[in-house]
């Protein structure tokens, strides 16, 4: 028997990256080679065990699961139940309240200027699928495609088995990597049926700019052509760009909107993605287009049923936590990578990445001996060293490679110290060597996240991060024996300074630190730094330390103590939305710790880590006595249904000085009929569960409404009206409260 290859299909010359990296992993030499396998060419970051999902994600899955209610066949294009009938099926938790496409609808519309409708969304089996979709869909006799080189192979091949003939227009490496609009303008005519981009780009790792995704739409829309954007890396951004979704040009031309959770959730095995019409004029809403569509979905199986079903409670509870340590990560990778390639002379980099998870590095063969082209370079390199990277071939590219950069950036250094070998550390030979490499790190970096430093070791203010640096036998450093505290700043005031540094010399007092200088001049010091740092908006944190001297327990060998302070350019602003806590498993400091601040702040860290671990935000210490306590570095308060304000006594925990203050203002609300009264008092776990109202307050906050504390909602379980006119008094005495409150920082000194 034989299968038709019906006429123009070429799918037979298309390399694809999984065809590719199987040859390449054949290619390396077990025999000859010890060497641990590195690679660096597959888009899948779960194998990195830095790499793995939330638990929310997990959490919903399993949930899904385990409830039985997601054996069946899901309806093809997903799972579209409405609020009454889901309720009927007995399907409470999930998509009664959040029914699939309108999940997928409303986590889009997010970043839209318009709302999607459940109807505009179909799920697929992973963003792969959604691409076939597309293809199949626009497939017509004569229908050409304009897709970009580089590009994501999957697109070639799906093209080639629908006859859609391919036509390339080129990305511009010195043009971060934009789209050449020229070329698509030469190439378009009228059986053009769609141009593709992708954005965050594989494999290329740029992220376009809202300008020039502005253009591409009016350059599409011009040529009477539609765009799918795949977006399957939205959100994946670590540099100055942020992720604009082509969807907010909608209106100017018709959009396919590709993705899936595979990236951003980093589950691309869960093959849960989405084909979006983003198109509010309604060019996708034509009967006949519908009809086609919806007949399409009809032969797809889409993904399994329970993966569906978790998916409302997972695109709800975005964990920016976990989204942001991705981030971080990928961040790292590509600090590594980038500055490591600039060492080897043979590749370059034509631009830094800025988001998704490849890169594309351009080799020069006339500094290599021996090597033909990007292919004979990657099967060597896979060979010799047991290291797997793509041609650029495989991407459309000749003589260029592409390199995947979602791996462990520890793994990464390692590689760095010759591939199997013994980890080898580098001598830095002279200090302007080292300084070089401390301002390597922040030499690409736009705008300084602390723009200045005092320390009394260098007895003057830094404005260069490389260099903030402290010694490495600092008491504080070996032995936590150091004390410290916040301000912040707001508007070009510093707010409650002074309550702040009283707290913070009683601290110092309490850990035996006597301060290098008198109160006067360490204030005198804060008020000249936040000027020198020139920072309006950020926080002020300072220390008192032993200061160095040998590494011994006792600090008798440290003669002087030690005063630091950064600047760190923070942003922040009332917070309005509720959050949920848990009650710490981990034990709380005892008194004599818990009432200085000292920085010793490991069972905070825990208690904060273990609350993330369970999707809240933050934990309550309960105190041996069994009452509320504190949070791991705010204080709590509560509102009764008395309307009493309540906050735990200050004996055993942190005097907090935001606290403090919402003490000192909240009368006026008493005076207002608001509130009964505003007192200090010991508070049993069922008492405080049993509030009408609570809240955490802290410097930067100051007041945080949290609304749910171990599963169980507090009062009616949403934001309470008494919490947001607590809050509005604090934000106001810090935006124009008095004069002994804030500090107006003279920034023209
Ligand atoms: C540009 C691009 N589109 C689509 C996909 C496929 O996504 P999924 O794993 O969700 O099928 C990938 C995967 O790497 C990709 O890089």
């Amino acid at each position: 028997m034989e299968i038709s290859n019906g006429g123009i299909d070429n799918t037979g010359s298309i390399i694809t990256i999984k065809g590719m990296l199987s040859l390449l992993m054949q290619s390396v030499d077990d025999e000859k080679n010890e060497k641990k396998v590195i690679s660096l060419a597959m888009g899948d970051p779960t194998v990195h065990s830095c790499f793995h999902t939330t638990h929310v994600a997990t959490e919903a899955v399993a949930e899904a699961l385990l409830s039985e209610k997601f054996n069946g066949y899901a309806p093809t294009v997903g799972l579209p139940l409405t609020r009454s009938n889901a309720c009927n099926l007995g399907l409470q938790n999930l998509e009664c309240v959040f029914p699939l496409d309108r999940a997928i609808a409303e986590y889009l519309s997010r970043d839209l200027p318009y709302k999607l409708t459940p109807d505009d969304v179909f799920v697929t089996s992973g963003c792969t699928q959604a691409i076939d979709v597309a293809m199949a869909l626009l497939s017509r006799p004569g229908a050409n495609i304009l897709l970009p080189r580089p590009g994501f192979p999957i697109y070639e091949l799906s093209a080639a088995f629908r006859h859609i003939e391919v036509r390339h227009f080129d990305l511009l490496p010195d043009k971060g990597w934009e789209v050449d609009l020229d070329d698509i303008e030469s190439l378009a005519d009228q059986n053009t049926v769609a141009l593709v981009i992708i954005n965050p780009g594989n494999p290329c790792g740029n992220v376009y700019s809202y300008q020039h995704l502005q253009k591409i739409a009016e350059t599409a829309n011009k040529l009477k052509t539609l765009v799918i954007a795949d977006e399957v890396y939205g959100h994946l951004v670590f540099g100055d760009k942020p992720f604009v979704p082509m969807g907010v040009f909608g209106s100017t031309v018709p959009i396919l909107t590709l993705g899936s959770l595979s990236k951003r959730w980093i589950v691309p095995g869960w093959r849960l993605g989405w084909f979006v019409t983003t198109d509010p004029c309604g060019m996708f809403r034509k009967p006949k287009v519908v009809e086609r569509m919806k007949k399409y979905f009809d032969i797809l199986g889409g993904p399994a049923t329970f993966i569906q079903a978790a998916v409302p409670s997972i695109l709800q509870q975005p964990d920016e936590v976990f989204f942001k340590k991705t981030l971080n990560l990928l961040k790292q990778s590509v600090d590594i990578c980038y500055n490591k390639i600039k060492e080897i002379p043979c590749i370059s980099c034509p631009h830094k990445p800025e988001g998704s998870m490849a890169v594309m590095l351009k080799l020069n063969l006339s500094l290599l001996d021996d090597i033909s082209d990007d292919i004979d370079f990657c099967f060597k390199l896979a060979k010799e060293e047991s290291v797997i990277i793509l041609p650029g071939t495989a991407v459309g590219l000749k003589n260029w490679l592409r390199v995947t950069f979602a791996v462990d950036p520890y793994s990464l250094e390692e590689l760095e110290a010759e591939n199997g070998s013994e980890f080898k550390a580098h001598v830095f030979s002279s200090s302007s060597e080292l300084l070089q490499k401390l301002q390597e790190k922040w030499s690409s970096v736009k705008k300084k996240p602390y723009p200045a430093m005092y320390s009394s070791i260098f007895g003057g203010i830094i404005l260069d991060p490389a260099m903030m640096v402290i010694p490495i036998d600092d008491h504080m450093v070996h032995r936590g024996h150091g004390v410290f505290d916040t301000a912040i700043i707001l508007d070009g005031y510093l707010y409650e300074l002074d309550v702040h540094l009283d707290r913070f010399l009683r601290s110092a007092v309490s850990a035996r630190i006597s301060s290098p200088f008198p109160r006067s001049t360490l204030r005198s010091i804060l008020v000249q730094l936040t000027a020198a740092s020139q920072c309006k908006k950020g926080t002020l944190r300072f220390w008192l330390t032993a200061g160095p001297g040998d590494f011994l327990l006792s600090p008798a060998g440290c003669p002087t103590s030690a005063f630091y302070a950064v600047v760190i350019d923070d942003d922040f602003s009332q917070c309005k939305e509720g959050v949920k806590v848990i009650t710490s498993s981990i034990p709380m400091k005892p008194r004599l710790f818990a009432t200085v601040k000292n920085v010793n702040y490991l069972p905070n860290v825990l208690a904060k880590m273990e609350a993330e671990d369970k999707g809240a935000s933050a934990s309550i210490w309960i105190d041996e006595d069994g009452y509320v306590a504190e949070g791991p570095n705010v204080n709590v308060a509560f509102i009764t249904h008395d309307k009493e304000l309540v906050l735990p006594f200050f004996d055993k925990i942190l005097s907090g000085c935001t606290a403090k203050r919402l003490l000192e203002l909240a009368p006026k609300l008493v005076e207002q009929g608001r509130l009964k009264s505003v007192k200090t008092a010991n508070l049993t776990v069922d008492e405080a569960k049993g509030a009408a109202e609570m809240m955490y307050v802290g410097s930067t906050l100051p007041l945080l409404p949290i609304t749910v504390w171990d599963e169980q909602p507090i009062g009616d379980g949403n934001v309470g009206e008494l919490t947001m006119a607590l809050s509005d008094l604090l934000w106001e005495d810090m935006v124009a409260g008095p004069e002994t409150q804030r500090h107006c920082v003279s920034y023209d000194q």
